[in-house]
């Protein structure tokens, strides 16, 4: 497997179809969940350059930090709490145009305006998040959306064993 990514410009929707083939790529064979899920946080974080992308993995019934690329971040998130904590209750996607509206919002970083968070499941339960983070308002829509939850259902099962 090559390591070096291939960068496209273009639409949004065609950054991800350049990049979906290639995450494919550097999680076919391996079934190390940390070194997956790092290298989905860098392959975003390479092509999109967001300020924030990373995972949050339910671990004794509260959401902890995993793998990401960005600055530090809070390590411990519990159920129905920030976008992740609710998007992890509500088991659906939330798109947050922006944050200062969203109530609870856990602001890890002043400079993150807009969030998506997506929840990762397994056997009908959510047992983590994807969690990407713009300093630009209204950053993410359902393009996003879209392509990330196909990007988390790209984990191979292997991984969560
Ligand atoms: N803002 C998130 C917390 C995680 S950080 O953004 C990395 C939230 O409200 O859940």
């Amino acid at each position: 497997m090559a390591e070096d990514l291939h960068i496209v410009r273009g639409t949004k929707e065609e950054q991800y179809r350049e990049l979906i083939p290639q995450i494919k790529g550097l999680l076919e064979g391996e079934s190390d969940l940390i070194a997956n899920l790092a290298n989905i946080a860098g392959a975003l974080k390479e092509q999109f350059n967001w300020w924030w992308i990373g995972f949050y993995l339910v671990k004794n019934g509260e959401l902890v930090l995993g793998p990401f690329q960005g600055p530090v971040a809070c390590t411990r998130i519990r159920k129905g709490r920030g976008v992740c904590g609710s998007s992890w209750e509500q088991a659906r996607t939330l798109i947050v145009p922006d944050v200062e509206k969203f109530p609870g919002h856990i602001a890890c970083s002043s400079y993150s305006k807009s969030e998506i968070v997506v929840p990762i499941f397994r056997n009908g339960e959510v047992i983590g998040v994807l969690d990407a983070d713009s300093e630009f308002l209204n950053h993410y829509d359902a393009t996003d959306q879209k392509f990330l939850e196909e990007i988390v259902s790209l984990i191979p099962e292997e991984s969560w064993k």
